[in-house]
């Protein structure tokens, strides 16, 4: 058995030469952040995000910091990637996914404060800034919207699915993507019309509960399957891995 002496006398061997205390204790699990829209947010009544429903699938914490109306703009300009910067510690994950909101020009006289520079332009490469300070960032590419809205199959990918892929790779950082977009298409296919329709029931983007669970699923079995790479969440999902699509 060890005694308290023992324990002192390997904390002070292992005490580093400017004398800094090493940690005896095991670290504390990374922390997941989520940084994203309504999609992602807690919703009320009809509708609600995946990001609460994703703690189901992981065994660290979450912290949902999505917020309802935002684009990858707007959440930079009012300080939230900031924010979570401040908050996370080394090795926290922190994913960011945008897309609904960032759509229009941001040139006209009407710019509504929301629509982000064509490309992967400063908003996105803002949020690597967090990866700087040692957290490790999952670029996610946003949700569809209901694919057999009018009943048949839409094809189509929004250009921001293209640019969360193209900012993983310009942030650096070692910044990773998940294309949560092609993950929730496919398990949609699998759902077929009727079966997706029942999970949309206000308007084509926004889910109900249900679907919100579904579509973290979704992101855990992406990131399980490491589409499209390998990202640091992964040794954090629970067994079974849900299987969606
Ligand atoms: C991710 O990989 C899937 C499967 O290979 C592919 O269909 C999809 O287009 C890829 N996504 C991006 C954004 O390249």
């Amino acid at each position: 058995m060890l005694s308290w002496s023992t324990i002192l006398a390997a904390g002070l061997a292992v005490t580093g030469a400017q004398g800094s205390p090493v940690e005896l204790v095991e670290r504390a699990p990374p922390i997941l952040y989520l940084a994203g829209d309504s999609t992602m947010a807690r919703g009320s009544g009809a509708y609600t995000g995946w990001g609460d429903y994703i703690a189901k699938y992981v065994t660290i914490p979450v912290v949902n910091k999505a917020i309802g109306g935002r684009s990858a703009r707007s959440y930079t300009n009012e300080g939230r990637f900031a924010e979570i910067a401040r908050l996370v510690k080394r090795d926290d994950i922190v994913v960011i996914e945008f897309g609904h909101n960032d759509g229009g020009s941001p040139n006209g006289a009407n710019d509504n404060g929301r629509s982000d520079c064509p490309g992967t332009g400063n908003e996105v490469c803002r949020s690597g800034k967090t990866g700087e300070i040692g957290a490790r960032v999952i670029i996610s590419s946003q949700t569809p919207n209901n694919l057999y809205e009018g009943g048949s199959w839409l094809t189509g990918v929004p250009r921001f699915v293209g640019y969360a892929a193209l900012a993983a790779r310009n942030v650096g950082n070692g910044a990773t993507f998940v294309d949560h977009f092609r993950a929730v298409a496919n398990m949609f296919l699998r759902l077929r019309s009727s079966g997706t329709n029942a999970l949309f029931p206000v308007d084509h983007t926004h889910t109900n509960a249900r679907g919100a669970d579904l579509v973290a699923q979704a992101f855990a079995q992406a990131i399980n399957r490491n589409l499209n790479g390998t990202t640091p969440l992964r040794p954090y999902l629970k067994n079974p891995v849900p299987n969606v699509f």
